[in-house]
């Protein structure tokens, strides 16, 4: 067989990453007789167009004769090295190639980065190899979504809390006054609750189109931040005080209309805003997705992560 070649992606590769991505997961989750992935593969290219922008030499491919076969993607978050996808056609799995792509995008042993991912349990290959290195999976990361059937079940948010558009503080041109403030106290929000600041993943989602509100004490001083999505996807959320991750979240379910069902990636430590939202209708959807580490670096109680693919 023709030998396979690594080599760092371009960006008319995307597209056939993409594809890559949606038939290696339809091939495990149909012999489970799940659903498969929607043919609109718009959102998974919009976020490897993203992590390709941002870390061009963390995205490989791999290739034979011409042909993409597989694929791996991390990003980097100052002390954070995250893989964000490692996907091989079905054909060419189990044959070493996940861990050459894996280890051509590693940092190396004495870089000291914290290393982290996030895998599908309906599977084990993937966790068994990021185990390897120490992303060991740590925290189920559910799927919950639905309809709010028992509105009423929500918290309002408590008083003097105040919610605060992104939009209202970072009016004006951008790089003005507003905009630095919201990115200082954003940031700071990330290297308490996520371990790391990530303003660029704070621009791709506000290019996106999501609905950042900052969370506001009566003197002005910051809680925490969440968004909504008028396709009905709400997060990320981080919050100072756990008991506020539910109020916060219960704005942000009520503050952008959405077109359809909402959903949200809720972390197993968020235990009572899963049971809140479970309460208020919300369901669980799939197999967990299983987040993984080699050494603690977030408080996933207080922050509620992008997706599986991005922190
Ligand atoms: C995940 C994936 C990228 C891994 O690549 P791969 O080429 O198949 O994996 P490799 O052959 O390089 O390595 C797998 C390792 O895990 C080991 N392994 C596999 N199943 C295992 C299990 N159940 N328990 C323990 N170890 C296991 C293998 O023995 C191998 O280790 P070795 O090299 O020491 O023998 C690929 O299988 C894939 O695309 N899967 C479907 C899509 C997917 O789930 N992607 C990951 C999403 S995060």
């Amino acid at each position: 067989m023709t030998e396979v070649t690594l080599r760092a992606a371009r960006a008319d590769d995307i597209q056939a990453c993409a594809e890559i991505w949606r038939e290696s997961i339809n091939e495990y989750t149909g012999r489970l007789n799940q659903h498969p992935i929607p043919d609109d593969l718009g959102r998974i290219i919009r976020l490897h167009r993203h992590l390709f922008a941002t870390d061009p030499g963390l995205f490989v491919v791999a290739e034979r004769a011409g042909r993409i076969i597989g694929f791996a993607a991390a990003v980097r978050r100052e002390q954070l090295w995250f893989l964000s996808m490692c996907f091989l056609r079905p054909a060419e799995q189990g044959l070493g190639l996940g861990r050459r792509l894996l280890e051509r995008i590693l940092p190396p042993a004495e870089d000291g980065a914290f290393l982290a991912t996030a895998t599908d349990s309906a599977q084990p290959i993937s966790s068994a190899l990021y185990s390897r290195y120490g992303m060991v999976p740590r925290l189920p990361l559910l799927s919950v979504s639905g309809y709010l059937t028992q509105p009423e079940v929500l918290p309002d948010l408590p008083p003097g809390v105040i919610a605060v558009p992104f939009e209202t503080i970072a009016a004006g041109p951008p790089g003005g006054p507003g905009h630095a403030e919201l990115t200082t106290a954003v940031d700071a929000l990330d290297r308490e609750l996520l371990g790391v600041a990530h303003p660029q993943d704070h621009r791709f989602l506000r290019v996106e189109g999501r609905h950042g509100f900052l969370y506001r004490d009566a003197i002005g001083a910051t809680l925490g931040y969440g968004y909504a999505w008028e396709t009905g996807r709400l997060g990320p959320v981080a919050s100072r005080d756990e008991a506020l991750v539910g109020p916060i979240v219960s704005h942000l379910l009520r503050a952008v209309e959405p077109r359809g069902a909402q959903a949200l990636w809720l972390p197993g430590a968020a235990g009572p805003v899963i049971e809140l939202l479970l309460r208020a209708g919300l369901r669980f959807e799939d197999f967990p997705i299983l987040l993984g580490w080699n050494r603690p670096f977030a408080d996933f109680s207080r922050y509620l992560p992008i997706s599986p693919g991005l922190l």
